[in-house]
């Protein structure tokens, strides 16, 4: 059941929080929706780099490829406006693989998966909670860590949804990166999603993207593509000042108490014991 402080910006849908952006009503025709073969799937966790990831792949197929907006932000009318789009399209997305509209998967569409080391990314959460006025208010970091470990939290448990991807990251139309390693080497990674989409992107075009990608230019960059509203790619918001807020590896030592973080670590394990994370 969802808690007082998040009547009016949360509703439950198959168990999991959706903020009202989302409407029941698109939850439920998800199902019905026509994917095309030549669709691109844009998979997040909130607070994985979805829009880093979203920015460095608009660089490097802008002109063959639109990315639209979440296929879960909006109301019913979502399905038609995305059918509407004449051109190939990138679909953004913050669904578990259990609630991916079915023809995604009947016709093998391509699918990027971005994860995040879940210490970092529901440190991240915690400040996005703290000021987007679409989700519902916290008062402390010890709250939330409570809440993000036991999934009542809005995409829901970030365990749930990592396995629920992980199962397919082995399939020849499933890309599986990481933050850190975007981090680590952001030309390798441009390289890669440049190939996994079946372009030839040259050298030089890989070291301008990733330069261009970097979290100041992107920071910088805000205000300009916040009067862009089709450059909406998280459901959860539509306002870019939100995002970029440190952009780095390892924040969650800054919060994580010695217990929080032994306590953290049970569960991951426990959670985990079959992953190959
Ligand atoms: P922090 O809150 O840790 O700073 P999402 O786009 O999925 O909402 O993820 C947001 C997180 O990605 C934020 O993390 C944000 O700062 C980080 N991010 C966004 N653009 C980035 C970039 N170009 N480089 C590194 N991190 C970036």
């Amino acid at each position: 059941m969802s808690n007082p402080s998040e009547a009016g910006l949360i509703h439950m849908f198959q168990g999991i929080r959706f903020t009202t952006k989302s409407s029941p009503e698109l939850l439920k025709s998800l199902d019905t929706f026509d994917a095309r073969e030549d669709d691109v799937l844009l998979v997040s966790y909130p607070k994985s780099g979805t829009h880093w990831l979203a920015g460095v792949i608009t660089k490097i197929c802008s002109t063959q490829f639109i990315i639209t907006s979440p296929i879960e932000f909006g109301d019913v009318s979502k399905l038609e406006e995305l059918n509407k789009v004449s051109s190939k399209r990138i679909i953004p997305t913050h669904l578990d693989y259990n609630m991916l509209p079915p023809n995604f998967k009947k016709n093998k569409c391509k699918i990027i998966y971005i994860s995040r080391n879940p210490k970092d990314t529901a440190v991240s959460m915690y400040h996005y909670y703290r000021n987007n006025p679409n989700l519902p208010t916290i008062d402390t970091w010890t709250a939330f860590f409570d809440l993000f470990l036991k999934g009542d939290v809005v995409c829901g448990s970030w365990f749930d949804h990592f396995l629920s991807w992980e199962e397919h990251a082995n399939e020849k139309n499933v890309l599986f990166l990481f933050y850190e390693d975007m981090k680590k080497d952001l030309p390798k990674i441009v390289k890669e999603i440049s190939l996994f989409l079946g372009l030839n992107t040259s050298d030089n075009d890989i070291q301008h993207i990733s330069t261009m990608s970097s979290f100041s230019e992107m920071k910088n960059n805000t205000e300009k593509e916040n009067s862009n509203p089709s450059h909406t790619v998280c459901a959860l918001t539509s306002n870019r000042e939100l995002i970029f807020r440190k952009g780095t590896v390892g924040d969650w030592k800054n919060h994580f108490t010695p217990k929080q973080n032994q306590r953290f670590e049970e569960i991951f394990n426990e959670k985990m014991k079959f992953s190959k994370m």
